[in-house]
């Protein structure tokens, strides 16, 4: 039997059992609003370097952007030019390279509204590559992609941290979008192949960084120097310019610390990742692709799967995996996986 054959022969089963026990009296509906509500306190032991919360009383972050909404804005190797407004994609999501996917769709590119259903393109950029405080969404198989719509939609996936306020509003699309525009999106997304763009560096020393947008920047300038890292992944882009233009050929550098990659390594090799998220955690059919993507991003995902606020039909699977693992294990996998290359060729954006 193939080793995909078999990972989805487990969440056959788990599937399966999901909608044997869904034949139960259904729960009244709730209405739109409590899905997207802010539940629980935050569990012990939240990686607070993951999920960055807005820190009360900070200043408002300084932005590499011009105030003024007319100015035009270029980014180094494209031939558009976008105007400040444009860039903040109410209209239409900004898109620096519009020759490097075919057309999206009017959900992916317009949206409905910034209340209803935001362009998906706005968070999740014009090729799906994401970013770290959101969510990677190129790549996925739609099967996979449609099935998480319908976990935010039915409140089996949300963020262990309540004050996550993209994650609600994620929700709150999800419950909104309709079933052909999620198709569209599902199915745009799955042809943009993921970009190759973190570099995973170990280090004990790392970059002072400030919040912006649920983003860590690099600070420069004034309080700009470098501090212990600690038990954390600092992951920054590599130019605040052309991070906050939504830039998708932009790089980021993940500083992770000493002896992560390693301990990352034989923990994917202990809980055999392979085996079902593909030989170089590439993807195996309809279950995700890790490889080179946001540590963030990933440190979340476990992190909430651990917590029990993700916990849609297939992340049954991942229970024991996260159960047996230790916060720290956690953020070692997160580590590893991010310096492998997202298009299955292993070992790649490390330095
Ligand atoms: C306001 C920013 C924002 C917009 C706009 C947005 N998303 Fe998301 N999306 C998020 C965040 C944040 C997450 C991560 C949720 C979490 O914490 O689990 C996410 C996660 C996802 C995921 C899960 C990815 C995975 O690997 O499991 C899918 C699929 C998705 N979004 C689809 C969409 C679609 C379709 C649209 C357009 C209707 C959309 N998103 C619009 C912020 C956004
Ligand atoms: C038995 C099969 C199986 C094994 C083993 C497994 N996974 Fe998973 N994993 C899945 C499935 C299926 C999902 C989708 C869960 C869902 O839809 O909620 C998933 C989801 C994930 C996600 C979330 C991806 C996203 O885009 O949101 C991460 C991260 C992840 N796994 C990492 C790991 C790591 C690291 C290991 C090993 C330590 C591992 N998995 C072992 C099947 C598996």
């Amino acid at each position: 039997m193939s080793r995909t054959l078999g990972a989805l022969l487990a969440i056959a089963a788990v599937v399966l059992g999901a909608s044997i026990g869904a034949q139960q009296p259904q729960q009244p509906q709730r209405p739109p609003q409590a899905a997207a509500a802010p539940p629980a306190p935050i569990p012990a032991g939240l990686p607070e370097w993951a999920y960055a919360p807005p820190v009360p009383g900070a200043p408002p972050p300084t932005s590499a952007l011009p105030a003024d909404d007319s100015v035009v804005l270029k980014i180094p190797g494209s031939l558009v030019a976008l105007t400040r407004g444009q860039v903040r994609g109410l209209l239409e999501i900004p898109d620096w390279f519009p020759n490097e996917h075919g057309p999206m769709p009017t959900i992916v590119r317009y949206g409905r509204s910034t209340e209803d259903a935001r362009a998906c393109g706005f968070c999740h950029l014009a090729d799906g590559g994401g970013r770290p405080e959101n969510a990677p969404v190129s790549g996925l198989h739609p099967a996979y992609f449609l099935q998480q719509m319908e976990d935010f939609k039915n409140g089996l996936r949300r963020s262990a941290d309540p004050r996550k306020a993209n994650t609600n509003n994620m929700i709150r699309f999800a419950t909104n979008l309709r079933p052909d525009e999620a198709r569209s999106a599902a199915e745009y997304f799955a042809q943009q192949p993921h970009p190759r763009q973190i570099t995973v560096i170990e280090r004990t020393e790392v970059p002072k960084t400030r919040l912006q947008g649920g983003m860590h920047m690099a600070i420069q300038g004034e309080g700009a120097g470098t501090e212990p890292i600690g038990e954390r992944i600092v992951e920054v882009p590599d130019d605040a310019f052309r991070a906050e233009a939504r830039d998708t050929h932009i790089s980021y550098t993940a500083y992770v610390p000493a002896g992560s990659l390693a301990a990352g390594r034989a923990l994917v090799e202990k809980y055999s990742c392979a085996v079902c998220h593909g030989r170089a955690l590439e993807g195996n059919g309809p279950i995700p692709p890790i490889a080179g993507r946001s540590p963030s991003y990933t440190m979340r995902q476990l992190f909430d799967m651990k917590a029990g606020t993700r916990k849609g039909p297939w992340s049954e699977v991942m229970k024991p995996v996260v159960q047996a693992m230790s916060v720290k294990d956690l953020m070692n996998v997160s580590a590893y996986a991010a310096s492998l290359d997202p298009g299955g060729r292993g070992a790649a954006g490390t330095r």
